[in-house]
């Protein structure tokens, strides 16, 4: 069938994933990428896919509705899969305003937009996939506290919901019907286009998802988030600031099984319904930190523990939530989807792929990014 698909941040780090995986899976479909190339979006992400026939990149920012409506209509819209956004939590704390403005009035316009598309009948009514797919976070939902069964040092087996054994280093998870309990500007901008996104749905009918996912972790990710930015520094012998105690913990996920998640429920997913992603892989940020420092060191050569040394306690993150755990059982449970990776096999590859990929790593914090960097985390 032929689709004309926008997928916005499709230059980000998990955009380019899903664009690429869509244009290479489906020659039908013509995709769209609609990016505002902020310092988080790179072309350079995409050059494999750049020149096929069944893709189109348009520089475009979503807050800017009009541009918005020229491109549905010039382009015939009949899908959106939603990803642009700000997204790191640092920023978000020293800038809030403009993770309001993309997250929220963004997320706003790019709706109005496509309710309109929708309305004139743009959009084949009726029709599996034909929807405004918006990609969220975990971070939604708050934060969970470490706990332990009496006795039992975490982290324990547990069974999820789907009656899978793995480790956890509590006995709360994030399910689709947790109450949402925001407390970054960053996990409150995302509440916020949330509700936006469920509110379209309620009051005009328009046929949206919402998807929650764990963090991500895997090749093209910007290098200020914690597994890219602690490769460079392991590698190039730099200070690696661990917040507060390095206890907090993360559940985290390879990225191509969250785009195989996306295309899965993109097609699949019911109408209205929220699914959460993740893999029940949890980590405490300093044993993350040694899997890292251990990786690096054997694939450069260097004798073991020789990172040990760059592990820098910095203070915490302001409002620094402690443990994020997703219960992904009902994705697996109603769409079949399983994660592909086991934890130390994504790491070994995304580890590989930075190693490789310095020029990449060079580019994308050259120029304005170094003297922000500077600034933001006082670091030489
Ligand atoms: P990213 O920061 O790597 O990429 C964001 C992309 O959006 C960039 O290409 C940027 O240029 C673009 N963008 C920003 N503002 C824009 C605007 N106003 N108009 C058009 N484009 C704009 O982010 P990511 O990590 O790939 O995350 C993508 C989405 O997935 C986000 O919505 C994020 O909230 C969500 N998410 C991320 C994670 C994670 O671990 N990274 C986990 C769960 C959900
Ligand atoms: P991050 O990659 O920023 O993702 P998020 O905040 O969305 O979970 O951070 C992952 C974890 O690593 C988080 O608990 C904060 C911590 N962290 C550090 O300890 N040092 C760092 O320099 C960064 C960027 C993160």
């Amino acid at each position: 069938m032929k689709r004309n698909i926008m997928i916005t941040g499709g230059a980000g780090f998990i955009g380019s994933h899903v664009v690429r995986l869509f244009v290479n899976k489906y020659p039908d479909y013509h995709i769209v990428n609609v990016d505002k190339l902020t310092y988080a979006g790179n072309l350079a992400n995409l050059r494999d896919v750049e020149s096929a026939p069944n893709y189109t990149f348009i520089k475009a920012d979503i807050c800017d509705f009009d541009g918005i409506c020229r491109i549905m209509q010039e382009h015939d819209i009949d899908g959106i899969i939603h990803l642009a956004a700000e997204s790191h939590v640092d920023r978000s704390i020293k800038d809030p305003f403009t993770f309001a403005k993309t997250n929220v009035l963004g997320t706003l316009s790019l709706l109005q937009a496509a309710r309109l598309a929708w309305e004139d009948g743009g959009w084949k009514k009726g029709d599996v996939g034909c929807r405004f797919y918006h990609i969220s976070t975990d971070e939604v939902y708050g934060a969970l506290e470490l706990s332990e069964p009496e006795g039992v040092e975490p982290p324990f087996t547990t069974k999820a919901s789907s009656g899978k054994h793995h480790l956890a280093y509590g006995r709360d998870f994030f399910r689709e019907d947790t109450k949402y309990n925001p407390h970054s500007p960053y996990s409150a901008s995302k509440a916020s286009s949330d509700h936006f996104v469920r509110a379209f749905h309620d009051t005009y009918g328009m046929p949206v998802i919402v998807t929650n996912c764990s963090n991500n972790y895997g090749p093209y990710q910007f290098p200020e988030k914690l597994i890219p930015l602690f490769i460079n520094n392991i590698r190039h012998g730099k200070p690696l600031p661990v917040y507060g105690k390095g206890e907090n913990v993360r559940d985290w996920l390879y990225v191509e099984d969250h785009a195989r998640a996306i295309d899965l429920i993109f097609h699949k997913g019911k109408t209205a319904e929220t699914y959460n992603i993740g893999g029940f892989n949890e980590w405490k940020n300093i044993d993350i930190v040694k899997v890292l420092i251990r990786t690096v060191d054997r694939l450069i050569g260097n004798p073991e523990g020789t990172g040990d040394s760059l592990i820098t306690y910095v203070e915490d993150r302001k409002g620094h939530d402690m443990r994020y755990a997703i219960d992904s059982s009902r994705l697996q449970r109603e769409l079949g989807w399983e994660p592909s990776l086991q934890f130390e096999e994504g790491i070994e590859k995304t580890v590989r792929w930075y190693l490789d990929h310095q020029d990449w790593l060079d580019n994308v914090t050259s120029g304005d990014y170094q003297e922000y960097y500077e600034k933001m985390y006082h670091r030489g």
